[in-house]
């Protein structure tokens, strides 16, 4: 079929021709709103290069879950920024720890939202990095344990899901029998499977005041270069007892997103990162893109490219326009 027999604008035409053949749909059930608390009481400090985002001690937090809630969010991811740091990252596992306060307190008021929890030591650690260190090195192993306490200790205080972003090999299987053994089997794994050594977590660093005290991630994240590997990164992760894998981040890696939909078929979570919403609302507050639109269009490719969550900081305004 070809032109003038085939005219693909007939379907085009109008609003209810071009609804009734849409490909891909957004839902308010696809997004998860990652949000970061704090110790302290009456905290909403404004993170200046993510508008719109707080760091929130826990009774703001509740305050603002009742919004996430009305909006029929389903779940939220939480961030912690510790008391204090060392170098072992201790308080990322303290039971008293202000994710796992936080947790509790959420699950109490709003026993149906979906309370997800991200396990990494970077937030927790005097020099940033994501694991335990052996000189300047990142020891795979000795951290293992550590995260497989983080996750049960965030399993003991309510957690839904547990959310490893570490990318130490072979924690889900640590992490899934500590769990088990626990009596946490009911508590589901969302691993960050293919996570990339990414410019665009920029912003999300001083949200969570992780940034690394010298050196780099590359030698734990995955290379930019790489798409075949994330292949290898998600069985690794399907093998050993994850029940949702995650491309991150995902804007400049829906080509990633898109083989491993082709690939698996458990569910499929994209993070759309702190930088690709910084962008978003930069060239917004210049005047230079339609907000609304850039948003919508994001979200929207990100399903096309194969994803079923989208874990997004634009999860409310999205929201808000779904139900509008
Ligand atoms: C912790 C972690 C990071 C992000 C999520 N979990 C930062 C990093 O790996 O440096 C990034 C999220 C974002 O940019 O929005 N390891």
């Amino acid at each position: 079929m070809h032109f003038p027999v085939y005219r693909p604008r007939r379907l085009r035409r109008t609003e209810n021709l071009r609804r009734m053949i849409r490909e891909t749909r957004l839902a308010v059930d696809n997004l998860v709103y990652p949000m970061f608390v704090m110790p302290g009481e009456k905290v909403k400090n404004p993170v200046g290069s993510m508008p719109g985002v707080y760091q929130f001690s826990v009774d703001q937090l509740l305050e603002e879950m009742k919004s996430v809630v009305d909006l029929k969010i389903p779940a939220v991811l939480l961030f912690g920024l510790p008391r204090r740091k060392d170098p072992e990252g201790s308080e990322a596992h303290a039971a008293d720890g202000v994710v796992q306060q936080a947790v509790s307190a959420v699950k109490e008021k709003y026993p149906d939202l979906v309370v997800i929890t991200d396990v990494c030591l970077c937030e927790y650690t005097s020099h940033g990095h994501c694991g335990l260190l052996q000189g300047h090195e990142v020891d795979n192993d000795s951290t293992l344990e550590v995260l497989a306490k983080v996750a049960v200790s965030h399993a003991e205080s309510g957690a839904d899901i547990v959310a490893p972003s570490d990318m130490m090999d072979g924690r889900v299987a640590v992490i899934r029998e500590r769990l088990d053994e626990t009596g946490f089997d009911r508590v589901a794994i969302m691993s960050y499977s293919a996570k990339y050594c990414s410019a665009f977590y920029g912003p999300f660093r001083e949200a969570a005041e992780s940034a690394p005290q010298f050196g780099d991630r590359r030698a734990y994240q995955m290379d930019v270069a790489n798409g075949l590997e994330a292949i290898r990164e998600v069985a690794l992760d399907v093998d050993e007892g994850a029940d949702i894998v995650m491309v991150k981040p995902a804007l400049a890696y829906l080509d990633i997103i898109r083989l491993v939909r082709e690939e698996f078929d458990l569910p499929i979570a994209a993070y759309n990162v702190s930088g690709e919403y910084a962008m978003i609302k930069a060239a917004a507050a210049q005047g230079w893109l339609d907000e609304e639109r850039a948003m919508m269009e994001t979200l929207i490719a990100i399903r096309r490219a194969g994803a079923d969550l989208i874990l997004t900081y634009f999860a409310k305004d999205a929201a808000r326009l779904l139900q509008s």
